[in-house]
């Protein structure tokens, strides 16, 4: 057994998921595994993670989705976080993308928290958020903070921003038959939804200090849905549910629990 089991989902990001997949390898806390969940991506892609294989620490695993259909008949990276779920060794999960890099302290002082309040099932940190266009620049940098004890923690953290306990899964698999949540409604906000069946047990603990750097950019699904010119991919798309539905409903359950 290895104390974090770390997922990663990548789908068509060859100019970034080598940076995202080293920024793991060069952690200072080493007992870790690295399942990295790749969705059938493009030969660039391939090429790049094909590079990392060697390291015995990664368990790779490729999907064999085919075409924009099944790509939209689920949420895709709930599927392959669901699928990587059911295969861990770890006592902690991390969740990462292939455009987010960690920081090389990330997982000593998240696991250090977990260790140093053993009351805690789940932490985040802050974290920096760069926006960049399409010629790859920057056009806006954001920090989002962790500073207060979240009951409501959906749409104000990121899914790379935390790590919890592997002993909470079997609660959130008896209520709710899986652990994320796959309906292609909450492509946009998947790890909200996450959060959102966390927080009916448990509250996010703080760690006040940037861990992650998350990148948005124009293929991103944010971008992708605000786009004037709509992608074939995203027409395909049901109706997406909302933030605001999940936040006013955790307000409702109270923080009493
Ligand atoms: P991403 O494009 O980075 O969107 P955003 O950051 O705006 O949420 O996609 C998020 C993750 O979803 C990314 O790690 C790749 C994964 N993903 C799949 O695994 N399969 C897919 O078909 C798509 C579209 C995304
Ligand atoms: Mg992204």
């Amino acid at each position: 057994m290895c104390k974090v089991s770390i997922i990663m989902t990548s789908y068509n990001k060859p100019n970034y998921v080598g940076k995202a997949i080293e920024a793991i390898l060069k952690q200072s806390f080493k007992d870790f595994e690295l399942l990295l969940m790749d969705d059938n991506s493009n030969e660039d892609t391939q090429k790049v993670i094909e590079k990392y294989l060697k390291d015995k620490r990664i368990r790779y695993f490729r999907s064999d989705v085919k075409n924009i259909s099944e790509r939209t008949e689920k949420n895709r990276y709930a599927v392959q976080i669901n699928k990587a779920l059911s295969m861990i060794n770890g006592e902690y999960i991390s969740y990462a993308t292939d455009d987010n890099i960690y920081k090389p302290k990330r997982l000593e002082k998240m696991v250090n928290f977990m260790k140093n309040n053993r009351k805690v099932k789940i932490c985040y940190s802050s974290s920096c958020v760069l926006h960049l266009n399409y010629e790859g620049k920057l056009i806006k940098n954001v920090i989002r903070n962790a500073k207060n004890k979240l009951w409501v923690a959906s749409c104000q953290v990121d899914h790379c921003s935390i790590m919890h306990k592997a002993d909470i899964l079997p609660i959130i698999y008896e209520k709710w038959h899986s652990y994320w949540d796959e309906d292609p409604q909450f492509y946009l906000i998947g790890d909200a939804r996450f959060f959102w069946r966390l927080n009916h047990f448990w509250p996010f603990y703080p760690i006040n200090e940037v861990l992650d750097v998350n990148y948005i950019m124009e293929t991103s699904l944010h971008t992708q849905i605000i786009a004037e010119e709509k992608s074939e991919f995203i027409k395909r798309l049901p109706k997406q549910r909302t933030c605001w539905e999940l936040r006013k409903y955790l307000k409702n359950l109270g923080s009493d629990r």
